[in-house]
């Protein structure tokens, strides 16, 4: 790609963007919320024009999206074909094409794609891609929600296709991948390419630095947990009040479903002050076609009488604690990036006052400047008495910021370590 630019509207996305991509190597693209990284690979992939620049060479792209682009009514054998079943095929029967799917993906090839759960649909998207034989492959954070065995399937994948001569684009918010798999890193800020090396001449606190622009400490801030006396009882334990409570487990073991059961009629449980993130920001935690104004001060609303400055003002405050990168708070959220969508999710909730507060990857998405803002929140609230649930898939951020963890299995409770007790083996043992 050379000399890339892109406006939307008066906001320069993209300033003279240049990259190369070589085949058999794993290209990271690293930047903050906003710096241009999905922008850049929706051009690359053809479907957003440039306004300026040019794309040399002209190698089939396949496309892992951030914002996965199924077909939620489909199952997952049609998505993964779908636009491209080859003539010599004919009339495919459902049954050979789900045979053609378990080539790609152990998932039941039959399910309707809508009603799996986000980090299933995740795979498809992955097979889908990979089983489309491009000699460029863009992954746009393709682990956001993976669990630990099936990131490590995912590079597995990434191995093989490199050794099949596929030059792979990867963006990722997590420095352990970043460190793990990347051949050379192109770093992004405000829509600059500020640097482009091998990955082992860009150490990490250096790649930081040019990202963010100024030193971020990466270690969890400190926890002086004050919990109160009230309690709340879930299913097999309790939650007290400025507790922050972790919930573990694999994918399906019902640590979600908890969440989601806590917030089944959600008037009546925001009325009680309960509030949940969902692990979806694009279909519940959001609505994409409306402002960020309107999505910020959508919760809790309670009467129709609105007030615009008084919303704005609001939104406006919002924006600012959690650092949005918009161009306007008038904008619809479906054009924020993907991490500023996510900060709009968890920015709604803030205003509710809640006295529990379910989290279901909070930091999904959300690069490693502003990950440190929302824990310190997190603690900023606990100490104010709110009670939290916590999911992660990130053990390490799921260990320090929880005062107790709850491990799930299977719909059960199945072990309870206290902040000094738990070690990610323990978790992981009693998860599986
Ligand atoms: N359709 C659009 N209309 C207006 N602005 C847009 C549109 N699409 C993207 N933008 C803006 O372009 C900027 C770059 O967005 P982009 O999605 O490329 O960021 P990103 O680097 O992928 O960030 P993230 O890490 O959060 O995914 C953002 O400020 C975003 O709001
Ligand atoms: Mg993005």
């Amino acid at each position: 790609m050379r000399r890339i630019s892109k406006r939307f509207g008066a906001a320069e996305v993209l300033r003279q963007v240049d990259l190369d991509i070589y085949a058999g190597e794993v290209h990271l693209l690293a930047g903050e919320n906003g710096a241009g990284k999905s922008t850049l690979i929706r051009i690359l992939a053809g479907t957003l024009s440039a306004d300026e620049g040019r794309i040399e060479g002209s190698a089939d792209v396949a496309v892992i999206y951030q914002e996965l682009s199924l077909v939620p009514t489909m199952t997952v054998a049609e998505n993964l074909f779908l636009g491209r079943m080859p003539r010599r095929w004919g009339f495919i029967s459902p049954s050979e094409l789900a045979a053609k799917a378990k080539e790609w993906i152990d998932i039941d090839p039959h399910a309707i794609v809508g009603s799996l759960p986000i980090g299933m649909q995740q795979r498809v998207e992955i097979a889908k891609a990979a089983s489309r034989n491009a000699k460029v492959i863009v992954m746009d954070e393709p682990t956001s929600a993976l669990t630990a065995v099936e990131v490590e399937q995912l590079f597995t994948l990434i191995a093989t296709l490199k050794q099949r001569g596929c030059g792979i684009v990867y963006i990722t918010h997590k420095m352990e991948e970043i460190e793990r798999i990347a051949d050379r890193i192109t770093v992004l800020r405000d829509g600059q390419a500020v640097a482009s090396r091998p990955a082992p001449q860009l150490p990490r606190a250096e790649l930081i630095r040019l990202m963010v622009g100024r030193e971020v400490n990466e270690q969890f801030p400190s926890r002086t947990p004050a919990i109160g006396s009230e309690r709340l009882r879930l299913k097999d334990f309790t939650v007290h009040a400025g507790e922050i409570v972790g919930l573990a487990g694999l994918q399906g073991a019902g640590a979600s479903q908890l969440l989601l059961d806590l917030f089944q009629d959600p008037p009546k449980a925001i009325s009680e002050g309960v509030a949940l993130l969902t692990s979806d920001r694009k279909t519940t935690g959001l609505v994409l076609s409306m402002s960020v104004t309107a999505n910020c001060v959508m919760a809790g609303a309670t009467s129709s009488w609105r007030n615009p400055a008084a919303e704005r003002a609001e939104a406006q405050s919002l924006a600012e604690m959690l650092r949005l990168r918009a161009a306007s708070l008038d904008m619809d959220a479906g054009e924020l990036s993907g991490g500023n969508q996510q900060k709009v999710a968890l920015a709604k909730w803030i205003r509710t006052k809640p006295t529990l507060l379910l989290l279901d990857e909070p930091t999904r998405g959300i690069d490693v400047g502003a990950k440190q803002e929302i824990y310190q929140l997190m603690n900023e609230w606990s100490r104010q008495g709110v009670a939290i649930l916590l999911i992660s898939t990130e053990l390490p951020e799921l260990l320090a910021m929880s005062d107790r963890i709850v491990v799930m299995r299977r719909g059960q409770v199945s072990a309870v370590f206290s902040h000094a007790e738990a070690t990610p083996e323990k978790v992981m043992e009693a998860a599986c």
